[in-house]
């Protein structure tokens, strides 16, 4: 079957929620650029985000705040052309859905135009529920993000566990109940108490994706760079990091450096 065909196992918004149903975990990885969402979908990923923490590992900036809309669909396109079956997630960035919902409607409709990606996600519950509301009712697919929410890092002033307070913890609980109502098709908790995190996947029937929260949820979602070492300097207590890819990439470059420098590469059968 031809990829504009579509395949049968592709991954749907619909499927996800099969799959919480059913009890199957999702998996959930960052991506990009092209060569990497190609890994990941190959491996069988099931949900590729790509995330406005581009920012950090990609650009290099402190935060996620100073990454644009433009950027942000110039990733996407790349990754969307490398994927036959993951289901392919936006972040909106910071700056263009919370003046209010037409702007949040316009951001939307240029990345699902303009990248080719799938659904789109947002941080924040009742604050945005006017953004969310109308991008959904222009057909497009929400993804909430509450907890520790990145693009709020000048506000929370710190990286640390969210909610950890009965008050924070509550407005979390109907903020999760509010976004499942509004129609959103899934919820990321970023770096909450797992206890809480339970709860909330339990409370509501759209799949929950954890990041640091947790093994009571519906799927886990990790930082593609982190979670195969090629950061350095981020090691949260949450991260598995399953590669030490950092190690790997270095020593490849010191022994190219090595070997030019030796005269040893190219030889012979490397040359016309
Ligand atoms: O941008 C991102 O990578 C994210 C994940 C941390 C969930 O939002």
């Amino acid at each position: 079957m031809s990829k504009a065909q579509g395949s049968f196992d592709k991954l749907t918004t619909h499927r996800l929620r099969e799959m919480k149903a059913s009890g199957e975990k999702i998996a959930m990885l960052t991506a990009y650029d092209y060569s990497m969402a190609r890994i990941l979908d190959d491996a069988g990923i099931d949900v590729i985000l790509v995330g406005d923490s581009a920012s950090n590992v990609m650009a290099g900036n402190e935060t996620t705040v100073p990454i644009t809309l433009d950027h942000m669909i110039w990733h996407a396109t790349s990754v969307v052309k490398a994927v036959n079956r993951a289901l392919v997630v936006v972040d909106v960035p910071f700056g263009s859905y919370q003046g209010n919902s037409s702007e949040a409607l316009r951001s939307c409709i240029r990345i699902m135009k303009e990248s080719g990606g799938h659904a789109v996600k947002m941080e924040g519950g009742l604050e945005i529920k006017e953004s969310i509301s109308r991008v959904l009712s222009a057909g497009i697919p929400v993804m909430g993000h509450l907890g520790l929410t990145p693009q709020s890092i000048y506000k929370f002033g710190t990286y640390t566990v969210r909610a950890k307070e009965e008050e924070e913890a509550e407005k979390l609980k109907s903020d999760a109940k509010l976004l499942e109502e509004l129609g959103c098709f899934g919820i990321v908790l970023e770096k909450i108490p797992a206890q809480l995190a339970k709860e909330v996947a339990e409370s509501v029937s759209i799949p929950v994706i954890g990041i640091g929260a947790g093994p009571h949820v519906d799927g886990q979602v990790l930082v593609v760079h982190d979670m195969l070492g090629i950061t350095q300097d981020f090691k949260p207590r949450f991260l598995r990091q399953y590669a030490d890819l950092n190690t790997v990439m270095r020593d490849a470059t010191t022994n190219f450096i090595k070997d030019i420098r030796s005269g040893d590469f190219p030889n012979e059968k490397e040359s016309y």
